[in-house]
């Protein structure tokens, strides 16, 4: 568990640096307001209190779900984007964590580098989120278990196989294969694997976390078969790279090699007749709405945790 200058402030940074107790803690809480059973938090435990979400690239779903899900607990967002802030001219993100924290009650960021995320967090004495780096996207893996969950119960001991870019969704999805304990096959160009650090950590952890190059491997009997863009946001985009990703398409035939009951998930975007064709996504095993639409429930169990759940709660 890197960097103990961030202990102290409950920040949800990144999978493997949170307890799996916590995790499935965060976990409860978005399932208790999903389904409107009592948290003990009250109706609007938010109340009063406000989240920044500061975004250094595009964003759909992460900054509406986490608007939505303040709102609705009874706080408010504020946006800010940054070329239309001060950040894009210049001024630290160490100075801007120290300001914002006069003013909300968390941070939420959405960076290029992971390094600033670590020095927004280093400098805020309010909790910071990470909303997507170049490295992870953590609160999307909390809405991937919870879907995984409500449509195949516990994922412990489960199969998921990812195939496609080595990228930041793969790092988090080899975070939560440690933190929640299921099996992860990663089909991967041997261009593009996953970062070896990470792979080293879940394996030197115990965890059934195998990469190959093979789709049908890692595909063969998996719960869950998982895919995202061929080109991440600030990657660079070339026909060498598609053609490198063109094999770990998931189409009809990878999801038959899968198995009638496997789930397919995407955090989405996704980029129909790239990484997927149209006849999965819209298909009868595919869940990506009800993955899309639980970022909101997930990200509100990361609120009330972050926000709430250190002050005895
Ligand atoms: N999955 C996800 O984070 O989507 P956005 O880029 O639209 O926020
Ligand atoms: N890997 C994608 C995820 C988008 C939610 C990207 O970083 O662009």
């Amino acid at each position: 568990m890197p960097d103990t200058g961030l202990i102290g402030t409950r920040h949800f940074l990144d999978l493997d640096r949170l307890d799996p107790a916590e995790l499935r803690r965060i976990l409860d809480l978005s399932l208790a307001m999903k389904s409107g059973r009592d948290t003990g938090y009250g109706d609007k435990p938010l109340d009063g209190r406000a989240l920044a979400m500061i975004f250094e690239k595009p964003s759909t779903r992460t900054r509406v779900s986490f608007e939505r899900a303040i709102q609705q607990l009874g706080g408010e967002a504020i946006v800010l984007e940054r070329e239309s802030s001060q950040l894009g001219r210049g001024e630290t993100v160490a100075d801007t964590a120290r300001v914002l924290s006069r003013y909300v009650d968390a941070i939420m960021l959405r960076t290029t580098q992971e390094e600033k995320l670590l020095e927004l967090a280093r400098h805020a004495t309010v909790p910071v989120i990470n909303g997507l780096t170049n490295r992870t996207h953590p609160c999307q893996l909390m809405a991937d278990v919870m879907t995984f969950e409500e449509h195949r119960g516990p994922i412990a001991g489960k199969a998921v196989a990812w195939s496609g870019d080595g990228n930041n969704m793969a790092t988090s999805w080899i975070h939560a294969a440690v933190q929640f304990g299921f099996e992860l096959r990663l089909a991967v160009p041997e261009q593009l694997p996953p970062p070896k650090d990470v792979v080293d950590w879940a394996t030197g952890r115990g965890a059934k976390v195998v990469v190959t190059s093979d789709v049908a491997e890692a595909v063969s009997g998996a719960d869950c078969v998982v895919t995202d863009v061929w080109v991440s946001m600030g990657d660079t985009d070339s026909a060498s790279h598609h053609n490198l990703l063109q094999p770990y398409q998931v189409n009809d035939q990878v999801m038959a090699a899968a198995g009638a009951d496997a789930i397919f998930m995407h955090c989405l975007p996704a980029h129909r007749g790239e990484e997927v064709t149209d006849s999965v996504i819209d298909g009868p095993q595919s869940v990506v709405w009800d993955e899309a639409e639980n970022r909101m429930h997930a990200q509100k169990g990361i609120l009330l945790w972050t926000m709430l759940a250190g002050a005895g709660g």
